[in-house]
């Protein structure tokens, strides 16, 4: 199959960062999200990070009109009705994911692959809520996703080799890396990383280092691009305590229970750089 048409479903920092990409690498874009002034402020976010390539001289103020054409504005979930493949990157929520793939099924066609962006949760769960779940599988970006290489593409128990194929294919014509994994809480990147960021919590939990210290060690110690509480940050305290309660669940052992303090930021809304609190102060 040929991938021309591409929905995004959810226009925050991840879906943002997808629909720019897909545009920048020629595909016709849809950017959908249930409230227009979502779809607006994903739209100016895609606009400052062009205008900003522009500024670098690493794209002309032309090529960034050409992509701004290519992506188109949605609140209608009917507007999947034309598209090839839908990469769902909406809030990290189990039941919130089930319900968009149900109603994607409806209206989706029959050949469209459906896929999301979780960062952790089951996607042989979110494809058993359609007619298709040989169509349905994980395209993992990373944040921010023009700069991070890979995409981690996960196979649910129902994916067919075909919409492995096809997905990679897409990947790899964005310009990124794939590795291949199977369905497991966090699949790998987030078994990994997420176990570290929340002992770099504990970290601080109990004392060890200042916050800029623990950072300081990774940074240049492990030659970490961001200290882990950074990085917390910047991915989302709330997004964090997430995924380490699904590795708790999902894989039943207690060795990935959240850090107190982490749940703590999260009930205070200190969720990281997006509400200008976290591990670190952002109001200036
Ligand atoms: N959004 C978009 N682009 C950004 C950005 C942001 N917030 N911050 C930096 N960039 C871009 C810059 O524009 C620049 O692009 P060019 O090379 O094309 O000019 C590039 O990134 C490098 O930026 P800088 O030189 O200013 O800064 P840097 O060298 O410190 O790199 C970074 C910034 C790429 C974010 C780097 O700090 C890094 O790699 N950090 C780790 C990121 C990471 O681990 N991401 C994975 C998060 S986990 C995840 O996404 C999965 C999950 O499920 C939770």
């Amino acid at each position: 199959m040929d991938i021309q048409q591409v929905m995004v479903v959810g226009a925050g920092q991840m879906g943002a960062g997808i629909a720019q990409v897909c545009a920048t690498y020629g595909y016709n874009v849809t950017l959908h999200d249930i409230e227009e002034e979502h779809v607006e402020k994903g739209l100016k976010s895609i606009r400052k990070q062009l205008e900003r390539q522009v500024n670098k001289k690493q794209i002309s103020q032309s090529d960034m009109d050409r992509f701004l054409q290519r992506i188109h504005l949605s609140t209608k979930i009917r507007n999947s009705e034309s598209q090839d493949i839908i990469i769902e990157a909406a809030v990290e929520n189990i039941e919130i994911k089930k319900s968009i793939f149900a109603d994607l099924d409806k209206f989706a066609p029959d050949h469209a692959i459906l896929a999301t962006n979780t960062s952790s949760l089951s996607i042989t769960e979110i494809a058993a809520e359609t007619k298709r779940p040989e169509k349905v599988i994980g395209m993992h970006f990373m944040n921010p996703v023009r700069v991070m290489k890979l995409v981690e593409i996960i196979r649910g128990l129902a994916t067919s080799d075909e919409t492995f194929r096809v997905v990679k294919k897409m990947a790899e014509s964005l310009n990124k890396s794939t590795v291949e994994v199977n369905d497991f809480p966090g699949f790998v990147s987030n078994r990994i990383l997420m176990p570290m960021i929340n002992e770099a919590i504990y970290t601080v939990f109990e004392g060890v280092a200042t916050v800029e210290d623990i950072d300081e060690v990774m940074k240049l110690g492990m030659n970490h691009p961001m200290g882990p509480l950074t990085l917390a940050d910047f991915i989302g305290l709330d997004t964090c305590l997430y995924i380490m309660e699904t590795l708790q669940e999902g894989i039943g052992d207690d060795k990935y229970r959240p850090c107190p303090l982490l749940r703590k930021y999260v009930k205070a809304g200190w969720l990281g750089k997006k509400t200008g609190r976290g591990f670190y102060n952002y109001s200036n």
